[in-house]
Order: C-alpha cells, then sequence, then structure tokens
C-alpha cells in the first residue's frame, strides 16, 4: 500500500482538514463583499483549493493556471512557464492565487509577476505547505496551512511523479523511493 512508501505522516486527514477550515474561516473574513477570483495552480492546488473554498462562506469566483518548470524536483532549471492562462481578466479584482506548496518560489515567483502586469486590486498567496528552507526567490505567501521541513512531501494534491495525490495526509516519502 502507498502508507508503506511514507517514512512518516507529517499531518493526518484530521489535522490538514481542521487547519483548512480555519483558513477558509480567515479568508472568510478578509474577503467579505469583495467577490474575489481565488486561481488555483494546476494540478498540486487541486485538491486543497476543493477543501479551502468548501470552508469559504462568502461569494467567490474560480479560475485556473498550469505552469511548467523544466527539470525535476530535485534538479530544477529554474526556468518557469505560465501553460494555462485563466480564462477571465482580473483587472481591478482581488485575485487569491491558490497553490500546494511554496518551496523554490520559483513558480509563484512566475506567476505573480506575469497576473501583476494585468492590475489586479489585490493579489494574495494561499499556500497548503511553505518550505522556507529551500527557497531561492525573495517571496512570501499570505496564508500558509503549515510549515514543513525540507524534505519530500506528498499527499493532499502533493505528487511523485503524479502519484500519491490522492492521499487524504500529508506524508514524508521514503528517501528510496526517489532516489
Ligand atoms: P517551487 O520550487 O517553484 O515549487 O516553489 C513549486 C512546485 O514544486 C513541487 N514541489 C513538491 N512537490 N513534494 C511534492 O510533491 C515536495 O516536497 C515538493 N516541493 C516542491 C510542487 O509541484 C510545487 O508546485
Ligand atoms: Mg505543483
Amino acid at each position: 500500500m502507498m502508507e508503506e512508501d511514507m517514512k512518516a505522516i507529517l499531518y493526518t486527514k484530521e489535522e490538514v482538514a481542521a487547519r483548512i477550515q480555519a483558513m477558509g474561516e480567515q479568508l472568510t473574513r478578509d474577503y467579505q463583499g469583495e467577490l474575489p477570483l481565488v486561481v488555483g495552480v494546476l494540478r498540486g492546488s487541486f485538491i486543497f483549493m476543493a477543501d479551502l473554498v468548501r470552508s469559504i462562506q462568502t461569494p467567490l469566483e474560480l479560475d485556473f493556471v498550469a505552469a511548467s518548470s523544466y527539470g525535476s524536483w530535485a534538479v530544477s532549471t529554474g526556468t518557469v512557464e505560465m501553460r494555462l492562462d485563466l480564462e477571465k481578466e482580473i483587472i481591478g479584482r482581488h485575485v487569491l492565487l491558490v497553490e500546494d506548496i511554496l518551496d523554490t518560489g520559483r513558480t509563484l515567483s512566475k506567476l505573480v509577476t506575469e497576473l501583476k502586469k494585468r492590475h489586479p486590486a489585490s493579489l494574495k498567496l494561499c499556500v497548503l505547505l511553505d518550505k522556507p528552507e529551500r527557497r531561492v526567490t525573495e517571496i512570501e505567501a499570505d496564508y500558509v496551512g503549515f510549515t514543513v521541513p525540507d524534505e519530500f512531501v506528498v499527499g493532499c494534491g502533493l505528487d511523485f511523479n503524479q502519484k500519491y495525490r490522492q492521499l487524504p495526509y500529508i506524508g514524508i516519502l521514503k528517501p528510496s523511493i526517489y532516489q
């Protein structure tokens, strides 16, 4: 079973659910009356985003972008490109960009730069996980679920070679799996 591939479970299903619920309550207060556009970064954000928006009680709209980075997680070339663009215009909108993990920061830095050119009223970042030790760009998220150590984590949308996304918990993958 997939659980055998985990070195440890970092956050259980219940802990993840409780944290996302609390984030939703915070976002409900912060975006009251603003009809934010919640933008998910495919594919990693989809499970977090689905849980998050269901815990937000104020009206919102949804859209998606996708980014591709070349090179593997271990040996990133640092080049990131937007591969799928928004359907909607964001000029004057309050945009909340939702991602699974803020790691080196290259992906979100690139997306923030692109989206800011379109003059949103505001642009904030919401991530399930933050791994500050690996940061190579100057970027911080406005909303963070959990701060994690520098280990390869999977579950709740995060994958290794497209696997493990469906795990309901955040697990640390055994290094033997990816080495
Ligand atoms: P950057 O480095 O651009 O990373 O902030 C963003 C993307 O890298 C992937 N990533 C991970 N995926 N476990 C994963 O499953 C991890 O520990 C991890 N660290 C980075 C992820 O796709 C993220 O969107
Ligand atoms: Mg990703």
